[in-house]
């Protein structure tokens, strides 16, 4: 199958996942609530019962010493050294363990930390979290990932002002059931997405002034479950995602938007995967001609994606025509990736036709 190598990636890395995971029927019957159960099931703080963190410094730790190193954290972060940031942030996550372990251990009015120190201390846990799964995520570790998401969504939810379906909560979510799916999770992949768009989907329906965020995250929600469907060969069923998640793009973030053309492009995908050539090309035009215009970084892709659904069409000339442009395009922008997807697809054809 040609276009299975044609997986465009998308933002926010939803739709990297991998084509080759094998092909795993989805099941489909397992209950709603039980992502939600699992979820609020892990509650409390028990965020350090993994007792995984060492003890980083002896004696007593001041604050300054955690600011200093979530600064420096993110500076590192900043600068691109992602894994010296991960370092930082692990030990920090190892400060923060000892400030609750000393609180917890000091008898009551004898606590060195009061209140405020309290607060501060959780703000600071949920945003090391926060910071370590997204840095992990990047750098596709996803195992890790997973883990600081888990973590992260108890501390969130095991606060009483965050309501179970909070934008917050849903996106970690989503990035939860990513992160499994890339660990052919997929049963709890499957939960997670269906969670995470079904909970956004009614808090859309059922607040008449929902912002902006909220429709561009169901956008986002339904963007990552039709990609991962796609990649799981589920083409008709992501194609109906997909086109939903269009409609919200156009609507939220514009027509010509870059997240607008990924989602085009890969509705493209899915609708010749299922046989639908004819609505297939009209998208995959559609997507390269805003590329075109606004100089999308994605256009190579775009151009290789609708050389190779001309082809299905049996339209070898033009399909030809369009994977040179594309290998060009490519050639230029130095994708390596896609040229020798684009290689491999020329190669293919001329095989094809000299037999
Ligand atoms: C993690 O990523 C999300 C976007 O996906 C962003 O909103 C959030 O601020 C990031 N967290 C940190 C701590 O940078
Ligand atoms: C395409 O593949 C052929 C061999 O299959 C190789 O000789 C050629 O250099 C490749 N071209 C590019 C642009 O990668």
């Amino acid at each position: 199958m040609l276009l299975a190598r044609t997986f465009i990636s998308g933002r926010l890395q939803c739709s990297n996942l991998a084509q080759d995971s094998s092909l795993r029927r989805i099941r489909r019957s397992v209950p709603d609530e039980l992502w939600a159960l699992l979820i609020v099931g892990l509650g409390g703080i028990a965020v350090f019962t993994v007792a995984e963190y060492k003890k980083v410094m002896s004696g007593k730790k001041q604050p300054p010493v955690l600011q200093y190193k979530v600064k420096m954290a993110k500076k590192k972060a900043l600068d691109g050294d992602k894994g010296q940031s991960i370092i930082l942030l692990k030990e920090a996550l190892g400060l923060i363990h000892d400030y609750l372990e000393e609180t917890r251990e000091d008898p009551p009015g004898e606590s060195e930390l009061d209140d405020k120190d309290k607060i501060k201390i959780q703000k600071y846990l949920t945003h090391v979290l926060d910071q370590l799964a997204n840095l992990s995520f990047e750098l596709q570790k996803w195992k890790e990932a997973e883990h600081y998401f888990r973590l992260l969504l108890r501390n969130l939810l095991s606060s009483e002002e965050t309501p179970k379906d909070d934008d917050g909560v849903i996106e970690v979510s989503l990035k939860l059931s990513i992160a499994c799916a890339h660990q052919d999770k997929h049963d709890l992949a499957v939960l997670g997405f269906k969670w995470a768009t079904d909970t956004i989907q009614k808090k859309v329906d059922e607040t008449p002034d929902a912002t902006d965020n909220s429709k561009a995250l169901l956008g986002v929600c339904l963007e990552g479950w039709g990609t991962y469907l796609l990649s799981q060969d589920e083409a008709a069923q992501a194609a109906q995602l997909l086109s939903r998640a269009l409609k919200i793009s156009k609507e939220v973030l514009g027509e010509d938007h870059e997240q607008t053309t990924v989602i085009l492009n890969n509705l493209a995908k899915a609708y010749a995967e299922s046989g639908k050539f004819e609505l297939a090309e009209e998208l995959a035009r559609e997507a390269v001609r805003i590329a075109e215009e606004t100089q999308n970084t994605h256009l190579s892709r775009f151009m290789a994606n609708l050389g190779t659904i001309l082809n299905l069409e049996g339209n070898v000339l033009k399909a030809k025509e369009a994977l040179r442009s594309a290998l060009k395009l490519a050639n230029e922008a130095k994708d390596e990736e896609t040229k020798e997807m684009i290689n491999n697809s020329l190669t293919e054809m001329d095989a094809n036709a000299s037999q």
